[in-house]
């Protein structure tokens, strides 16, 4: 028998503000509506997910760490460290583990500074541009990624 897949969601820096931070980029809804959201999609993918929101950089690269032994891969928002944080990929590319980077916004369609990010050359892909939904297109597209 297959054991259940264990998915780490990972939301960076500022995404605890979701709901009232700059609506007019990232819409109304809430971080934990999101995770409410994830909680339930997993249950529809048979799968278990695990999530976390930090402020603080080396809080979400001790979890990282740590997700070599207790997870099968990592969806991750980095926020504004996907655009700074050589070390937040560094961890990522350390656990091994597949990973699907989601923002909420098109960074694409942003500020020059938000076309690059650290963490895209680790990822398996990148999911940008729809709102609430980047995450569950990314917690999709990892559980078929594993399975
Ligand atoms: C974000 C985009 C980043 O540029 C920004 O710094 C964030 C949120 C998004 O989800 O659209 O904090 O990752």
């Amino acid at each position: 028998m297959s054991q259940t897949l264990r998915i780490l969601v990972l939301h960076g820096p500022n995404l605890n503000l979701l709901g009232t931070r700059e609506p007019e980029v990232y819409g109304h809804t809430t971080l934990s509506q999101i995770d409410a959201a994830l909680v339930a999609l997993a249950k529809d993918l048979d799968c278990e997910v695990e999530t976390l929101q930090s402020n603080h950089e080396g809080v979400l690269i001790d979890r990282i760490q740590q997700a070599r032994d207790t997870a099968d891969g990592i969806v991750i928002n980095p926020a504004g460290l996907t655009h700074s944080s050589v070390s937040l990929r560094d961890a990522l590319a350390a656990t091994d583990l597949p990973v699907v980077e989601v923002h909420l916004s098109n960074v694409f369609a942003r500020e020059p500074f938000r076309h690059h990010s650290f963490v895209s050359g680790v990822a398996a892909g990148v999911i940008s541009g729809f709102g609430p939904q980047s995450y569950d297109l990314g917690l999709r597209a990892i559980v078929s990624r594993l399975r």
